[in-house]
């Protein structure tokens, strides 16, 4: 699994960054971008929470073949 931001959702409300800094980093473009693609296991519940608390939905787990 792998987290992923819809760009096109993200309006730059940086809970996720707020969350996880380690994963989500709010660009000069007032959207986040993810810093690491494969979640480790320590950071995963705190992933959950940001993908639950972001405000526009845009964050989610996407199958990785
Ligand atoms: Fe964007 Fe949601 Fe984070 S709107 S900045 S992905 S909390």
């Amino acid at each position: 699994m792998k987290v992923v931001v819809d760009t096109d959702r993200c309006e730059g409300h940086a809970r996720c960054q707020s969350f996880v800094p380690e994963v989500f980093r709010l660009g000069d473009d007032d959207q986040s971008h993810v810093l690491m693609t494969d979640i480790p296991d320590n950071l995963r519940t705190r992933v959950e929470e940001a993908i639950r608390l972001c405000p526009r939905q845009a964050i989610s787990w996407v199958n990785v073949a």
